[in-house]
């Protein structure tokens, strides 16, 4: 049986529920291999749908054990059962109680969608559907209850039962058991659910809302890693502060609890009150732990935080609307984090996740708008389009209705819409009302998918002392951009976006202050036409322009810029962002032309003058700012910069190439600097932003050192693999070391393996690191890795970070010319579908950028997409990403 392609589900088709439900009451007994689930649903006819319409609830793998409405046993041809749906036909007209009881296996399931468990503890996971896995239920989100959850299990076996919402009532369950009662006064979609239930330990916290509500906070974990949840338990009390003060929104529970799990095929997830969270994100120890997995534990603990207000309180009305929770959940985490460390080192992260992960997106057969149109399967859609670039668009109406007015648009944004499902048009109305402009336009880059490409050319008029800016902005459809648009095609007619530029010139000896144009109001031009001139006056001499300070908008700028005028902007500018990018600009000029292979190497003495003087004047000041204008260019970065006939193997010599030579020419400096950095005898770990820095500038030190000269790097990593007090440190070292075949690293290897056996979460550093050796033996060392007793198909992070490192972190043997590398992920993908589809289809995203490849590659590339296109019985996860790659 070959796969049938899924039918799409339409945005165009959105319809109420005929019938909506009130309360929810449900009793459920865990059990390993059955666990009971009785649900008590109050529902009623929905106004706005179609009267007498059949009720259909969704569900997925149950059994149904009885069915009964109004406290009468349904009688059998009353109702239907299907693999995905309880109909109940005849419905009545007035609102009425339905009382289901199903069995579930959560040792059986294998997906971690509904109830499962994880290391023994039971946890469940519903968005974007697996409530349907634990009862028949209208599993949509704009059908949202008020829940009360007995939860009944085993004493020994699970002494914590935790549920959404607040504890009400707990006791004696029989012989052995146990309950607990949880009731959530505040309606919610059933993506929202959870419970919990295991031998957790607890660490405890405590928060005074401005309101002065009192909150509990609980973070649970791993018998005996409850220390480890101290940076975790900091972040949630921060989270909750902040978001008092930067948004108003305050805490509305009397407990706010975070658990633990070790099997997650996400980050995190917000239920109501009761956050599951993949543990990586949430345990941390300065030995296990490195400087990033503290941040992204902060920002993950804020995001889930904040989704309490944009996402429950204001949730979506269906999952077109995803970008509605998550685009403006991932601005409040980034503002979040931005005030807790460097605003400036912040922007470029963010700027280089969205470029490394969206940009290939929106350019691949993948592509799709923020708002998506349609979708085969849900999961799919948890994307960096909807997330990242749906952030973006939240912070370019920031820049263009301004703090003030952003901040009134926000407080009516959650005052009109809280306790209802809405919709983008919902979140633009607000920002329209306070602002009193029209948002039609601006609302395009909601259903546009592709990078916009804006080109910028300037004049200097010397003896009018002025300077035009001329600019065109060009929208590749993703036709365009990968699928062989017809020429002539061009969507001339397509309407432009609105994009504010932020922007400003810059001169030999500085900012231009005297530069002004009618055009710029607050250092930013709104670009709203497909093509536009602005000019400044009082420009004596010949400026560089400054354009996109801070990444103002999501797009790919062309303009010709000589590195004169980049390094003027390094040197010179105000905005930290551009001084970063004209350094990148610089190093991607050469890596574009080594990669293309011309035939004179351009010459490095002049940027490696400009960046030793950087370094001199503010390495020390700034060591975390100073880490990021020193690393070079990633090989993914050069390729989406080359964009089409990518060989990977000519991007990792260009790469090798400049690494070697700026490690050569600031070789004194950079040793001066690591010693300069080193920390005090006796000094105290911190994972605070400016400790992390200078851990961070002596580590790309480290790198450049040991591609500069690898006998050097080598005894450096090696003495630094060996004293290290910090995962930080330790694993800069060994990733050098990585690159320096031998038996030094072999042993390194080992001896890390040895150190951490028992830290699964550490392990992954390690199958990663290895996974993303750039050498030809690289695929038969993660073959046998698979094998190895630490490494599980059935954990998503042990699967993330051998394979997923291998196929998005290591793009030379991942593209090996002879598509042993796509062979292998192929593999792979098939082995997982029929456990996991979910992971299978994350992983088969791998393959989204196949179409920038080299004939050669693209061939084989195509071969391994066809043969898992062949496969029967594919997951509809599976055959919609494979379909659409194809396309
Ligand atoms: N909603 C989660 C978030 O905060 C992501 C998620 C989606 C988790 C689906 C689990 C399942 O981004
Ligand atoms: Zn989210």
């Amino acid at each position: 049986m070959r796969t049938e392609t899924p039918i799409p589900i339409r945005l165009a088709d959105y319809r109420p529920s005929d019938h909506l439900i009130d309360r929810v009451a449900l009793d459920i007994s865990l059990d390993a291999h059955a666990t009971r689930v009785t649900a008590t649903l109050s529902l009623r006819p929905n106004p706005a749908g179609r009267a007498g319409a059949d009720l259909v609830l969704d569900g997925e793998d149950l059994t149904l054990l009885s069915f009964e409405r109004d406290g009468v046993a349904l009688a059998p041809d009353a109702y239907t059962v299907t693999d995905t749906a309880l109909i109940l036909r005849y419905p009545p007209a007035e609102p009425f109680t339905l009382t289901i009881r199903t069995q579930v296996d959560p040792s059986a399931n294998t997906r971690l969608m509904g109830l499962y468990r994880s290391n023994g503890v039971y946890c469940t996971q519903c968005e974007a559907d697996g409530f349907r896995r634990i009862t028949y239920f209208l599993d949509r989100p704009d059908v949202m209850a008020v829940y009360t959850t007995r939860i009944e299990a085993d004493r020994e076996e699970a002494p914590v039962l935790l549920g959404n919402g607040n504890p009400i009532e707990a006791g004696d369950a029989g012989p052995g058991r146990h309950f607990a009662v949880w009731h959530d006064p505040h309606p919610k979609p059933a993506y929202l659910f959870a419970l919990v239930g295991g031998r957790l330990d607890r660490l405890g916290g405590r928060f005074t809302t401005r309101d002065g509500r009192e909150v509990d906070l609980g973070i649970f974990v791993e018998p005996g890693k409850a220390e480890r949840a101290a940076y975790a338990l900091d972040a949630v009390i921060r989270s909750m502060a902040w978001d008092e003060t930067a948004f108003g929104r305050i805490y509305d529970l009397d407990v706010f609890n975070v658990v633990a799990v070790s099997d997650f095929n996400m980050g995190a997830m917000e239920n109501k009150g009761l956050n599951i969270f993949n543990d990586r994100y949430v345990l941390a120890s300065p030995e296990t732990a490195t400087d990033a997995d503290y941040a992204a534990i902060e920002a993950i603990i804020a995001h889930e935080y904040f989704h309490n207000w944009s996402g429950n309180r204001v949730t979506c009305r269906d999952w077109f609307q995803l970008c509605l929770k998550e685009g403006l959940t991932v601005f409040r985490d980034q503002e979040f984090s931005s005030d807790m460390r460097s605003r400036a080192v912040h922007r470029i992260g963010e700027v280089r996740t969205l470029r490394a992960r969206q940009f290939p997106e929106d350019t691949g057969p993948l592509a799709h708008p923020v708002r998506p149109q349609q979708y085969a399967e849900i999961n799919n859609f948890y994307t960096a389009t909807v997330y990242e670039k749906g952030a973006e668009i939240v912070r370019m109406l920031r820049t263009l209705l301004g703090p003030d007015v952003f901040a009134r648009g926000m407080d009516r944004y959650f005052s009109e819409c809280d306790g209802t499902a809405a919709t983008v048009e919902d979140f633009l109305a607000a920002f329209a009302a306070v602002s009193g402009l029209d948002l039609t336009a601006f609302a395009r880059w909601y259903e546009r998918p592709g990078t916009p490409v804006v080109t910028v050319e300037g004049e200097h008029q010397a003896a009018a002392g002025t300077y035009t800016l001329r600019f065109r902005q060009d929208l590749p459809s993703a036709l365009a951009q990968g699928l062989g648009r017809q020429p002539g095609q061009e969507a001339d007619a397509t309407p432009p976006l609105v994009i504010p530029v932020a922007l400003g010139l810059v001169g030999p000896e500085g900012v231009l202050r005297e530069a002004v144009s009618d055009r710029v109001h607050d250092g930013v031009f709104v670009l709203e036409r497909a093509s536009d001139t602005i000019t400044f006056t009082g420009v004596p001499v010949a400026p560089v322009a400054s354009l996109f300070r801070g990444f103002s908008a999501p797009v790919r700028v062309a303009a010709v810029a000589t590195d004169a005028d980049r390094l003027v902007l390094l040197a010179h500018d105000t905005d930290p962002f551009n001084r970063w990018q004209a350094a990148q600009d610089v190093a991607m000029a050469r890596l574009v032309a080594d990669a293309r292979g011309v035939d004179r190497p351009m010459d490095n003495a002049g940027f490696v003058a400009a960046l030793a003087t950087f370094l001199d004047r503010e390495a020390l000041s700034d060591p975390a700012f100073a880490a990021l204008v020193l690393t070079v260019p990633s090989e993914g970065d050069i390729a989406n910069t080359l964009g089409q006939s990518i060989d990977p193997d000519a991007i990792h010599r260009a790469r090798t190439d400049l690494r070697r030579s700026l490690g050569r020419g600031l070789f004194e400096r950079l040793t001066r600097l690591r010693e300069a950095l080193a920390d005090p005898a006796g000094s105290r770990f911190s994972p605070d932003a400016a400790s992390a820095g200078r851990r961070a500038l002596r580590n790309v030190a480290l790198d450049l050192i040991a591609g500069a000269d690898p006998q050097a790097g080598l005894a450096l990593a090696a003495a630094q693999f060996d004293a290290a007090t910090t995962m930080t440190d330790r694993l800069a070292a060994l990733s050098a070391l990585a690159l320096i075949p031998g038996p030094t690293r072999e042993s390194a290897l080992s001896a890390f393996a040895e150190r951490f056996a028992h830290e699964p979460l550490v392990l992954d550093k390690w199958f990663a690191i290895q996974a993303t050796i750039p050498e030809a033996d690289t695929l038969d060392r993660v073959r046998r890795l698979q094998a190895h007793p630490a490494f599980a198909m059935t954990n998503p992070n042990r699967v993330r970070s051998l394979v997923g490192s291998f196929s998005a972190g290591n793009p030379t043997q991942f593209n090996r010319a002879d598509g042993a590398g796509y062979d292998f992920l192929a593999e792979t993908v098939i082995a997982l579908d029929p456990t996991n589809p979910q992971i299978a289809a994350k992983l088969l995203t791998g393959f989204g950028s196949w179409r920038m490849l080299e004939p050669g590659r693209q061939a084989k590339a195509a071969q391994s997409l066809a043969a898992i296109g062949a496969r029967p019985g594919l997951s509809r996860d599976v055959s919609d990403i494979v379909g659409r790659m194809q396309n």
